[in-house]
C-alpha cells in the first residue's frame, strides 16, 4: 500500500474515488465546493433530493459526476464543523473504509485538511493520524499457514492538500505515521503468534534480524540461561526453570548519529506463556497467556520505528523471554532465590512471574548508566480491574519522566493513568526470611506489583506501564499493538531538534 501526500486539482485526478467531507445542514466544505463547482452546481442539486445532511459517519456515494475524472466521490457526513473530535474522526475513517473495502477500489484521494481536531499544528496531527487509523482498520489478524490470503484491493491512498505551505509538514507527518505503523503492526503480528511459535528463542530470533536489517545503527546482544546465571539473575532463570523452551534475553542496542549521549532503555516483559506454574492458573482463556509478551512486542515495535525514522537517539531495548511452566525442575512457592541486585525473594505464588523476570532485567540495565528506564508488562490482573480495557497503569519514581509521559499519551490518545507507588504497599512485600517476597498482602494488586519493581530502580528515573488491560482484546481482534504510539511519540519529544511539526 501506498501512501502520498499532493497538491493537485480534484477534478482532475483519475482514480477511483474522491473522498470529501461534508458538514451538519449540508454545510460543504473547500474541497466539495471546489467539484461542485466543478460540475457546474451538480452535486447542489442532487443533495437538495436530502440523502445525505453531513452527520457524523453518514455516506453518499456519487458517480459520473459531470467535469469530474474521477469514477466516484464519496461524501462523508463530519457533523459540526467544531466540534470535531478524534474519535469522530475515527467513527468516519472506520466507516469510509469500510465501504472502501466493499467495492473494489484500488486507489483514492482523500481530501480531508479541513477536520479541525483543536490541536496545535493540526495539519501534522490529522495527517498521521487518518494514517494510522486507516492501518488500523486495514489490518487482519495473519492466520498459519493459511493460502487464502484476504486480499484488500486498495493499494494507492493520497491526500490532497490546498495549501502548498501544508506539503511538508504532512510529509514529515506521512513518514512517522508509516513508521510508527510497522512499529505497531510488528508489534501486533508478533504478539498474536502462538506460544509454540512465538517462544523466547523466536524472539530472540526477531531481535537478531533487527541487527540484519539496521546494521549501521542496531546492535543485539543475547543473553541465554548460561550467561544468565553467571551474571546472578536468579529470579529470571528460576522463572523460566521449569519449561523446555529456555528463556532468552535479548539486548537491542540502538544508536542514531547524534551526539546526545543520554540513554534510553525500554525494558518488556516477555513471557511467552504464562501458565502461573506450580501457582497453576485456572483453566478458563489460559491461551490468553500466550499474550503476556506484548510488553516485549511493544518494545521490540518501538524500536523498528526509531531504526526506520533514524532518530538520534541512544536506545536500549530489552527483550525478556521467558516461559512459565510447570515441571520437576520448576521453582515453587517457598524457594528463596537471590536476585541480580544482590536483594533476596521470597516466592510466595509463581504466578507472581512477571516481577521476577523483569526485576534482574532492571538491574541488568543499570551498565547501561541510564538516564530513563521504562519497562512495559502486561503485569497484573488487578490492573484491569482498575483501569479497564482502555488506559494502562502509569507508575514513576520521577515527576518529570511521569509528566513527558502522560504528555505522550495525550498527544497519541493512547491512554495511561498514574498510580502511586506508596511506601505502606512497600512494607507490605515483607517476607520473614528473605529482604522481600513476591506478592503482597494488599488487594492493590497493581500498585504491590510495581512497588516491588521499584526495589530494583533505585538508580535511575524509571517508569513502569501496565498493559494488562490494554495490550490486547479478547476473541479475534487480538494484539492491539500497545502502547507503541506512546512510546514512539515519548521518543520523538526527547529529540528537542526535531520540533518540525
Ligand atoms: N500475566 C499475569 C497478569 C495478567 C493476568 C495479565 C490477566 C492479563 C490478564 C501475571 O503474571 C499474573 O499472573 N499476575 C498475577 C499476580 C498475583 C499472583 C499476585 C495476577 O494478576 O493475578
Ligand atoms: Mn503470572
Ligand atoms: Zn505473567
Amino acid at each position: 500500500m501506498k501512501f502520498f501526500i499532493k497538491n493537485c486539482h480534484l477534478d482532475q485526478e483519475k482514480t477511483d474515488c474522491i473522498v470529501v467531507n461534508i458538514f451538519d445542514s449540508c454545510r460543504f466544505s473547500t474541497a466539495l465546493h471546489y467539484l461542485d463547482r466543478c460540475s457546474n452546481g451538480h452535486i447542489t442539486s442532487l443533495l437538495k433530493l436530502g440523502d445525505i445532511t453531513g452527520k457524523t459517519g453518514e455516506l453518499l456515494m456519487l458517480y459520473h459526476v459531470p467535469n469530474i475524472s474521477a469514477k466516484r466521490v464519496l461524501l462523508v457526513g463530519c457533523g459540526e464543523k467544531d466540534k470535531i473530535t478524534r474519535s469522530s474522526v475515527n467513527k468516519i475513517l472506520k466507516k469510509t473504509i469500510n465501504m472502501l473495502k466493499k467495492i473494489s477500489i484500488k486507489n483514492v484521494i482523500y481530501s480531508f485538511t479541513e477536520l479541525n481536531i483543536n490541536v496545535k499544528n493540526n495539519i501534522y496531527w490529522i495527517t498521521r493520524f487518518t494514517i494510522l487509523a486507516i492501518k488500523k482498520f486495514l489490518h487482519t489478524v495473519i492466520k498459519i499457514n493459511s493460502s487464502c490470503k484476504k486480499s484488500i484491493n486498495l493499494n494507492i491512498i493520497s491526500f490532497n492538500f490546498f495549501e502548498k505551505n501544508d506539503l511538508f509538514t504532512a510529509k514529515i507527518a506521512l513518514k512517522h505515521a508509516l513508521a510508527i505503523d510497522s512499529g505497531i503492526t510488528s508489534a501486533k503480528n508478533i504478539s498474536n503468534l502462538p506460544p509454540n511459535i512465538c517462544n523466547p528463542l523466536y524472539l530472540s530470533y526477531q531481535a537478531q534480524k533487527l541487527a540484519q536489517k539496521y546494521q549501521d545503527n542496531i546492535k543485539v546482544e543475547i543473553i541465554d540461561i548460561e550467561k544468565m546465571k553467571k551474571l546472578g539473575m536468579n529470579a529470571y532463570v528460576a522463572v523460566g526453570s521449569g519449561a523446555k523452551n529456555k528463556p532468552f534475553m535479548s539486548v537491542i542496542k540502538y544508536t542514531g548519529n547524534s551526539n546526545n549521549n543520554k540513554v534510553i532503555a525500554l525494558v518488556g516483559k516477555g513471557l511467552t506463556f504464562d501458565s502461573g506454574g506450580i501457582s497453576i492458573k485456572p483453566a478458563s482463556n489460559m491461551h490468553e497467556m500466550k499474550y503476556d509478551m506484548c510488553g516485549a512486542a511493544a518494545v521490540y515495535g518501538t524500536l523498528i520505528m526509531a531504526a526506520q525514522l533514524n532518530l538520534p537517539l541512544t536506545i536500549i531495548g530489552v527483550l525478556s523471554g521467558c516461559e512459565n511452566m510447570l515441571g520437576s525442575n520448576s521453582f515453587r512457592p517457598g524457594d528463596v532465590v537471590t536476585t541480580m541486585s544482590g536483594q533476596t525473594v521470597e516466592i510466595l505464588n509463581t504466578d507472581a512471574e512477571g516481577r521476577l523476570v523483569l526485576c534482574d532485567s532492571l538491574t541488568y540495565v543499570e551498565r547501561f548508566f541510564p538516564s530513563i528506564v521504562i519497562d512495559v508488562a502486561t503485569l497484573t490482573g488487578a490492573c484491569v480491574t482498575a483501569l479497564g480495557e482502555s488506559i494502562s497503569g502509569l507508575f514513576s519514581n520521577s515527576e518529570d519522566l511521569s509528566r513527558e509521559l502522560k504528555y505522550a499519551s495525550q498527544e497519541t490518545d493512547d491512554k495511561v493513568w498514574r498510580l502511586p507507588l506508596l511506601e505502606e504497599y512497600k512494607k507490605g512485600l515483607h517476607s520473614p526470611i528473605a529482604n522481600i517476597s513476591n506478592i503482597g498482602s494488599s488487594k492493590a494488586g497493581a500498585i504491590t506489583a510495581a512497588c516491588f519493581l521499584s526495589y530494583f530502580t533505585k538508580k535511575y528515573n524509571w517508569a513502569h506501564l501496565d498493559i494488562a488491560g490494554t495490550a490486547w482484546k479478547s476473541g479475534s481482534k487480538g494484539a492491539t499493538g500497545r502502547p507503541v504510539e506512546l512510546l514512539c511519540q515519548f521518543l520523538l519529544n526527547q529529540i528537542k531538534e526535531y520540533k518540525l511539526y
